[in-house]
């Protein structure tokens, strides 16, 4: 964390972008109307966060309201002490009772076997409510309980929605596991969560093949007791082996199951959900999020970062899986709370043809789009032609989320994408947090590219040191919280210690995020990047600790070392430096046999980018792996920082000399 002190950032951006004229006209009026609104509402919800949040809380319906808005004991907050709460009645049965049953509620587009055809589906709120209810009955006919972890492991279907929903109608966490992770990664997450239901597909489309989802469930259940029955959809038709005491069909659960089902009252602090993330140590932690106050806080910043309105035609699109936080919170109940049509696409952007997505913006009149920095930089490289083939016009506010934007791809995605009409909230937030913690809104804030501006409602954040003094402007420090917000994390599952050390030790009274900013002279936050042993390749979270256990479970390594380095699509990718074993020959045949290793460990994003053999790694006289040595060497820098402690400087001559 010594390397903060150097940086001492140069402030080089000066583009700034008023919120465009019109904008208010073409989304029916805007939720958050200016700079001045901003401030005001922001400082009322800092000096009295239990009055903001409480006359938001009552945006949703609770079954029984709260005793006390706020009890926070650090580390640990609780919300709406005392109210019950569903977080599938608010994305769904409220909407019915309310007579939107006939509203669209999710449109799907699946994977074209031909681009004039798309399969497209959609789901009414009602057709919602039927589903989730057989498929909530479904669970409970496995034995599935009040409180008891349901694993989801399926490709980008409307039913990945039905199934999480219908695991929150009768108060069973889910824990989604994104679908391109590896069946060891199933077996250490069901294991963690000692879950015992799996719901998962045959297949999925992707780029034309089919991701085997349902061998992957398999090979987890040989090596684990714990998964005792499956639910599999049926999604490409796949050859799939069967298990007749262990695996059941989704359709005929479905068809037996009754469409009536109460949802559960739920404590507001009880556990909506699972989610597993990287961090700097071991095996990725099962971050703990409650119901009530992750739909508050989920609902608001869904509706203000977006503008979102209910009755203007607005579709929303965001292009995440469900498997990461970003599609927990604004492809499902985030958006779902707002009663607004959210989009859900399987397949990639680049298949059959580099314009999918933006064929479905044109198709499905698209008002809300938000996608990651990683794929705007590839659509930059395919080619302006391809989002100019569409009309784009229905787009009015576009986001991004997952890593630093660059200003270069910022600029691209404002012009081309947003025909320089369409404000772009750079959302900073992080599995944790549950939900967008800065962001500019769309009609207020004005925007300078590469910045996500200013914290959201309630959200105090801040730049400091480790003892917690704030940082003077444009230096760089600790990114901070100094006070609870709803949809904060409520701790690691099953590791109370971990909690506390990851995020609450290393700033004294605070939430320390693992990211490194600075704020500018007008107040403006500047995500730096990680500052802990995770890396951000294409705005997923790793570990470097979790590639590097994945390469030394390989027969042939002794030690390896992982590092990120600059990739120009990825954002970060992962240079591998790899000690082998005695009599182990170096070559390409090894390099191509340790990145299908990792695949098959961890999953496919976790494939290194580079590997460079080495007969050793250079260490400090404790033994330490002198990463920052590596990460010049992978990104071809000189350095320059202290080498006095390495024990060998030859080794690290010998790994640059060496070429790729
Ligand atoms: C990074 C994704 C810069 C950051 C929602 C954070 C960002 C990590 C931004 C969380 C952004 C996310 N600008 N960096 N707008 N958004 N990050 O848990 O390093 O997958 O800590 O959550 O992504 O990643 P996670």
């Amino acid at each position: 964390m010594s390397e903060l002190n150097d940086i001492q950032s140069v402030l080089t951006e000066n583009r700034i972008f008023d919120p465009p004229a019109g904008f208010q006209e073409k989304l029916g009026g805007a939720w958050v109307e200016s700079m001045e609104a901003y401030r005001d509402l922001h400082a009322k919800s800092i000096a009295d966060p239990a009055g903001f949040w409480e006359s938001v809380a009552s945006n949703l319906q609770w079954f029984k309201p709260w005793d006390t808005v706020l009890e926070w004991n650090l580390p640990d907050a609780r919300w709406f002490i005392g109210g019950t709460i569903n977080a599938c009645y608010n994305c769904v049965d409220r909407h019915v009772e309310d007579g939107h049953g006939d509203e669209v509620a999710i449109v799907w587009e699946g994977e074209p076997m031909d681009n004039d055809d798309p399969d497209i589906r959609h789901l009414t709120y009602s057709d919602i409510q039927d589903k989730v209810s057989r498929c909530a009955n479904a669970l409970k006919s496995l034995g599935v309980g009040k409180g008891d972890v349901v694993t989801i492991y399926m490709g980008m279907v409307p039913e990945l929605s039905i199934a999480c929903l219908a695991c929150a109608r009768i108060g069973a966490p889910h824990s989604v596991i994104f679908g391109g992770f590896s069946s060891q990664a199933i077996v250490d997450r069901v294991e963690d969560a000692d879950s015992r239901v799996v719901i998962t597909c045959d297949g999925a489309w992707r780029r034309g093949s089919v991701v085997p989802l349902k061998a992957n469930v398999d090979a987890a259940a040989a090596k684990t007791k714990c998964i005792e029955k499956t639910i599999v959809f049926k999604r490409c038709d796949n050859e799939i082996a069967w298990d007749d005491a262990r695996d059941h069909w989704w359709h005929d659960l479905m068809e037996e199951a009754d469409a009536e089902c109460p949802c559960e009252h739920m404590d507001s602090e009880d556990m909506l959900f699972l989610l597993y993330t990287s961090g700097s140590t071991g095996k990725p932690k099962g971050i703990m999020h409650s119901t009530g106050g992750y739909m508050v806080y989920t609902m608001l910043t869904s509706r203000f970062t977006f503008n979102l309105r209910p009755d203007d035609g607005q579709v929303f699109w965001c292009t995440a899986d469900v498997g990461w936080i970003t599609g927990h919170s604004y492809i499902i109940y985030g958006i779902m709370a707002n009663r607004v049509p959210t989009l859900m696409y399987e397949g990639a952007p680049n298949h059959p043809e580099p314009d999918r997505f933006w064929s479905i913006v044109d198709r499905h009149k698209v008002t809300q789009f938000y996608t990651a920095p990683t794929a705007i930089r590839a659509f930059m490289k395919w080619g302006d032609e391809h989002p100019a083939k569409h009309d784009l016009s229905s787009l009015a506010v576009l986001g991004t989320v997952g890593e630093p934007i660059n200003p270069e791809a910022w600029m691209w995605y404002h012009r081309v994408i947003g025909q320089e009409r369409c404000p772009i909230v750079d959302t900073w937030w992080q599995t944790e947090t549950g939900a967008i913690m800065m962001t500019p809104l769309p009609a207020a804030t004005p925007t300078v590219p590469g910045s996500c501006t200013l914290p959201f409602f309630g959200i105090d954040a801040i730049v400091c040191d480790e003892q917690g003094n704030e940082k003077p402007p444009n230096t760089g420090g600790l990114l901070s919280i100094r006070q609870p917000w709803p949809a904060m994390l409520r701790g690691v599952h099953g590791d109370r210690q971990r909690f506390i050390d990851t995020y609450f030790s290393t700033v004294d009274g605070m939430y320390f995020a693992g990211d490194s900013a600075r704020r500018d002279e007008r107040g403006y936050f500047w995500i730096m990047g990680r500052v802990d042993d995770v890396i951000n390749v294409s705005g997923h979270r790793l570990g470097t600790m979790e590639v590097e256990s994945a390469l030394v479970s390989h027969d042939a390594v002794v030690e390896a070392a992982v590092v990120g380095m600059p990739h120009e699509i990825k954002g970060t990718g992962i240079a591998a430096f790899v000690t082998l074993g005695g009599g182990v020959e170096a070559c390409d045949e090894l390099k191509a046999s340790l990145r299908e290793h990792v695949a098959g460990e961890i999953g496919a994003i976790a494939k290194p980018d580079m590997i460079r053999f080495t007969d050793a790694l250079p260490k400090t006289r404790s033994g330490k792996i002198m990463r920052r040595l590596l990460r010049d060497v992978a990104s071809g820098k000189e350095s320059t920082g202290d080498m006095t402690t390495i024990e060998d400087f030859t080794v690290l001559a010998k790994l640059r000399d060496d070429e790729d």
